[in-house]
């Protein structure tokens, strides 16, 4: 197993922010798999799912995690919300390194994105009813990909960081 600390959960969780207060303390780089999936593609996410759709989007997550794996170097790795779903990409999950997972309820999620325009998934008539479904599906995959689970509702980001710090020490 290699040595990076992984981040999972739904959209909106707080992956990203998280990623990017633990590079800072850890004192390693941050690697975003939407981020790197863009860049390779040379267009946004919404674009891809919208041209390509869901499918060629979710192969290039495990393209993604694969070349993170012939990687040097331990790192912080936070993930698309939908990459646990996959049997293939918790797999390489484990292998690549020790997991959290930032677990929000329904009722954050949805503070947080009720305006955000940049998820596909969440673009319909009832959002919140969308969420709620989906959280509700992925719970086990997620629970499943991760050594820590760590509930995020009603936490300041300095509680997160000094959580995930405590047991991310043995990642390596
Ligand atoms: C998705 C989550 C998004 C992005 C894509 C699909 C999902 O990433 O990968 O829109 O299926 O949950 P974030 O979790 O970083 O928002």
């Amino acid at each position: 197993m290699k040595g990076n600390v992984i981040l999972i959960g739904f959209m909106g969780s707080g992956k990203t922010t998280v990623g990017l207060k633990l590079s800072y303390c850890l004192r390693r780089p941050v690697i975003d798999t939407d981020k790197e999936i863009e860049k390779d593609e040379k267009r946004s996410i919404s674009d891809i799912f919208a041209t390509d759709g869901e499918a060629y989007f979710r192969d290039k997550e495990t393209e993604c995690l694969e070349k993170l794996l012939a990687d040097t170097g331990n790192k912080i790795l936070s993930v698309g919300g939908g990459l646990p779903l996959r049997q293939r990409n918790r797999e390489l999950l484990h292998k690549l390194g020790k997991v959290f997972y930032l677990r929000a309820d329904a009722e954050t999620i949805y503070e947080r994105l009720k305006h955000d325009t940049t998820r596909p998934l969440l673009q319909g008539d009832d959002p919140k009813r969308k969420i709620r479904m989906l959280l509700e599906e992925r719970d086990a995959c997620y629970r499943e990909a991760a050594d820590v689970v760590v509930t995020v509702d009603g936490k300041d980001f300095e509680q997160i960081l000094d959580e995930i710090c405590r047991q991310a020490e043995d990642a390596g």
